[in-house]
């Protein structure tokens, strides 16, 4: 910065005054470098089975487990608002142990992708979360095997069955979100296989096996015991993810996601700077529960803070970002 460090010509100090770039809405509006967007943002909403009234989640304030009308509701209002697209997830009435109705023709998921295609059509991308810890009773994201760990490669074929039963209820993405060896591939070759070349995949490709999922727990009704260790990967590790990158675009990724957001943005960074595919991150339960929940105590504002830790996500490297916030974050962007 030579003269003007030193005090530029007249001999004034300090020469160099970033604050200039600060100094009124219009300029810093001006010179941002990261900017959201309504249709960046995906709503991930639950349709829960057998129920007339909405369910409240009590750890995520403001989210519910919907009934058919209010998540046919909370779709056209995503659209209205501008939300680029909307992730589901079903909650049914009856759990197995091989998670039977993730693969049901008529299961919940595939009723709550039926509906938000009737209500929105192309307007907004529909996605499907494609994973049995929703419909299994012991509440792992797989099957089991004799001994009770869970059977990677019998796994992967039930997800191969849920990939074409989601496609065929008309889904535009699936998000394989299990961290099973090898879901991204046998998920494209079911696919393909049954006429849905046009089904995109959304591979979860950094998982984290994260306490951060706590409120998820709840939102689905999980009856899972311990813990995910030994498929979802070590908080600790962060090239790891890089390999898991490279296998799923090698397995035919079309986007890729880091999950959760914010205790992983070093990781989100790295997977943006290596890919040229689009970047997902998704800002998970315990991300909105612990924002919520200091809101509500008066410690921290509210919307300043979502729009602060949206914007974290965004420039770190995420293109899109799926967070319980979208269409609120959508009417806050819109008022700017
Ligand atoms: C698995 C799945 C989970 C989440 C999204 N997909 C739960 C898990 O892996 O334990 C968590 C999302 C959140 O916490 O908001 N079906």
């Amino acid at each position: 910065y030579g003269q003007y460090e030193q005090g530029g010509q007249y001999g004034r100090f300090p020469g160099a005054r970033p604050r200039r770039l600060r100094t009124t809405p219009a300029v810093r509006r001006l010179v941002a470098e990261t900017r959201l967007h309504p249709a960046d943002l995906i709503l991930p909403a639950f349709l829960r089975e057998g129920i007339s009234e909405p369910v409240p989640i009590s750890s995520m304030p403001g989210v519910y487990q919907h009934t058919r009308d209010t998540l046919k509701k909370a779709a056209a209002e995503a659209v209205a608002a501008g939300v680029g697209g909307i992730m589901l997830f079903g909650v049914p009435e009856h759990k197995d142990a091989v998670g039977s109705a993730g693969t049901d023709p008529d299961g919940i998921l595939q009723v709550a992708i039926r509906d938000v295609l009737s209500e929105v059509g192309d307007d907004l991308v529909v996605m499907s979360d494609l994973c049995l810890d929703e419909y299994t009773d012991h509440g792992h994201c797989g099957v089991l095997d004799a001994r009770g760990r869970v059977d990677n490669d019998a796994t992967l074929e039930r997800y191969a069955e849920m990939a074409v039963v989601q496609a065929e209820a008309g889904v535009h993405v699936v998000g394989p979100s299990g961290m099973m060896d090898g879901q991204v591939g046998v998920v494209r070759r079911a696919l393909d296989g049954a006429g849905h070349q046009d089904v995109a995949v959304l591979a979860y490709t950094a998982k984290y096996a994260s306490a951060f999922f706590g409120p998820f727990r709840e939102a689905v009704d999980s009856s899972l015991e311990g813990d995910r260790k030994t498929y979802q990967q070590d908080p600790a590790n962060a090239r790891e993810s890089m390999r898991e990158l490279a296998l799923d675009l090698a397995e035919g990724a079309d986007m890729v996601m880091v999950k959760p957001a914010l205790p992983y943005l070093d990781v989100l960074r790295r997977v943006a700077d290596a890919v040229d595919v689009p970047v997902a991150a998704y800002q998970v339960s315990g991300e909105y529960a612990m924002v919520e929940a200091a809101a509500a105590n008066g410690w921290v504002e509210r919307e300043r803070v979502i729009m602060e830790t949206l914007t974290g996500v965004r420039r770190a490297g995420a293109g899109n970002i799926l967070t319980y916030w979208a269409t609120e974050a959508a009417g806050l962007l819109a008022r700017g």
